[in-house]
């Protein structure tokens, strides 16, 4: 049995759901097509009526947009996109009046290159105070003009960027793990660490409830900045044997940053991006006096088949149990294949990789994917510790897998010449109201990513109140979360179905009694267990009264 317990369960954290509101495609309250933070308070009911405890913003700071925000200018102003610094008040008082608390983006492992530091870097000689704040090296070869290691940006290319030096000739090279207009800073740099700390009491200060640390695991690289081995898998190997990533001085920074927080009053958290395997590295990272969660992203890549969930599920939970932290869960984010439409695709064993969809690429089943998303997500609702929510999934929103080449936004799509579609089609904006001009995003009917048709039958005001809709599965499931304690149970497997190839099955014991968790993942027809009491269902029963395939149940015996 393992899971969290009563005792810790007074922190809010703990067994929270959280919301992540991705700004530029939530509400748009401006008429420019943008989602904006005056758009975000106007429609913060939406979340109280939902259910959820906390949301999480993506970055809306100054930045020219390079990468939706990721690639900040300022980091304590608002990007006159999305507002003014009164707006972001504005939003936290009505969230904190409405009970729910707000979680902003940190962007410590790089700036944007219109960041002053930068500019100021780049009007500084080699070797001054000013590019020693970001990874600045001479190049490799006789003329220097070969990047000084052989590092790949994530978005496509090399990592490295040669300058033009004042006098026009061409010098040194900077890092950049992402887009070349967002440089890494160098942490071994006291002047960075004092700077972040200092962002951080910045916002602290207004009032947010806890930062969503972008890049958890990369602030450090290893010293010298060796070569990476090219053979290793980036992602799905062990993630420290690579240079650029989860080396053990960057726990340092995240106990740092723990002791501000806990100077602060209300409970505040930080939670860690860090695609970090094997699951015991990524424990390291909330560790009692680190940070307070990170995302659990070898869940959301599990596919939808009984051995590999359980499998995942009873991995995470021992990770975390190891240093007391609780477990999260998540399946869909702004930088990944919406679940529904992951799910609509044959399911294989291992890991999942869901590169961004074409009109080229094979098309998914929606209505499976939306039916297998459905039954993923009262599996992930019922588990001990804390859940995130991306933005439409409420909505049974697939991603727009169709989207032109020229409306592509995503930095990956250009820097890899097109070969990789990059994230955009997660990111079209919210339908709100079925009938209006851009199902409603916002008053005018510009949305500054094209939605695809099927999104106005799935706005918010066609589902609201339809008994079998996706938006009312997930409040009737969040409520029901609330009144078992579900994120505070303790989860066991029963014996006789450990092994089931077709069927998961697993109870949820909370001081308010069991639960029991039944997912059809792959046969005909499960039977539910005599007096069983069915207390939510992703879709509806078979005639005989099993559960058909792709359909999960929560049950009761009490
Ligand atoms: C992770 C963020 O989630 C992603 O959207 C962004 O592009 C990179 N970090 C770079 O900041």
């Amino acid at each position: 049995m393992s899971g969290a317990n009563s005792e810790v369960a007074t922190h809010w954290w703990r067994d929270a759901v959280i919301y992540q509101i991705y700004p530029r495609s939530w509400a748009d309250a401006d008429g420019d097509g943008v989602g904006d933070l005056p758009g975000i308070t106007a429609r913060l009911d939406h979340l109280a009526a939902l259910g959820v405890d906390a949301l999480w913003i993506s970055p809306f700071y100054t930045s020219p947009q390079n990468d939706a925000g990721y690639d900040v200018a300022d980091y304590r102003d608002v990007d006159p996109l999305f507002g003014t610094l009164a707006d972001a008040d504005a939003l936290l008082d009505k969230a904190h009046r409405l009970g729910l608390r707000v979680i902003v983006d940190l962007v410590p492992n790089h700036s944007s290159s219109e960041h002053a530091w930068f500019q100021a870097a780049l009007a500084s000689p080699p070797g001054s105070p000013e590019r020693a704040r970001y990874l600045f090296r001479d190049g490799r070869g006789e003329r220097g003009d070969e990047p000084p290691n052989n590092w790949q940006s994530l978005f496509g290319g090399p990592a490295w960027e040669r300058i033009i030096e004042a006098d026009g000739t061409p010098g040194q090279w900077y890092l950049h793990l992402f887009d070349v207009s967002q440089p890494d800073f160098d942490w071994s740099n006291p002047e960075v660490g004092d700077e972040m700390e200092s962002v951080i009491r910045f916002w602290l200060d207004r009032g947010v409830d806890g930062f969503r640390i972008d890049v958890a695991h990369g602030l450090v690289k290893a010293a010298g900045l060796p070569d990476e081995d090219h053979s290793l898998d980036r992602h799905l190997s062990r993630t420290d044997l690579m240079p650029m990533w989860d080396r053990d001085e960057v726990h340092d920074v995240y106990r740092r940053w723990r002791n501000v927080v806990e100077e602060y009053d209300g409970d505040r958290v930080l939670v860690g991006e860090a695609w970090v395997t094997p699951a015991e590295r990524l424990a390291r990272y909330v560790r009692a006096d680190e940070l307070h969660q990170t995302f659990n992203f070898d869940y959301l890549m599990t596919p939808w088949l009984a051995p590999d969930q359980r499998a995942a599920i009873t991995a995470s939970l021992a990770a975390t149990a190891s240093v007391g932290a609780p477990t999260t869960w998540v399946l869909s984010n702004h930088d990944v294949v919406r679940h529904a439409t992951r799910l609509g695709y044959p399911q294989r064993p291992g890991p999942v990789s869901a590169p961004g969809i074409g009109a080229a690429d094979p098309q998914p089943d929606r209505l499976l994917g939306v039916r297998r998303a459905r039954a993923a997500t009262m599996v992930m609702l019922a588990l001990p510790g804390s859940a995130y929510l991306y933005q439409g999934e409420e909505l049974g929103l697939p991603d727009a897998t169709e989207l032109p080449d020229e409306a592509r936004q995503d930095p990956t799509f250009a820097r890899t010449g097109g070969r990789e579609l990059g994230r955009d089609g997660c990111r079209v904006p919210i339908p709100w109201e079925g009938a209006s001009p851009g199902c409603g995003f916002g008053p005018s009917a510009s949305t500054w990513l094209p939605q695809p048709k099927v999104y106005a039958e799935l706005a918010v005001d066609r589902q609201q109140g339809a008994a079998d809709s996706t938006l009312e599965l997930y409040r009737a499931l969040l409520a029901l979360r609330h009144d078992w304690s579900l994120g505070q149970g303790v989860l066991s497997w029963p014996e006789e179905l450990a092994d089931d190839a077709e069927v998961l099955r697993f109870t949820v014991t909370t001081p308010r009694g069991a639960v029991a968790v039944l997912a059809n993942v792959g046969s005909d027809g499960v039977r539910i267990p005599n007096a069983a009491r069915v207390l939510a269902s992703s879709a509806e029963l078979g005639q005989d009264g099993t559960v058909p395939r792709d359909v999960t149940v929560w049950l009761s015996n009490d």
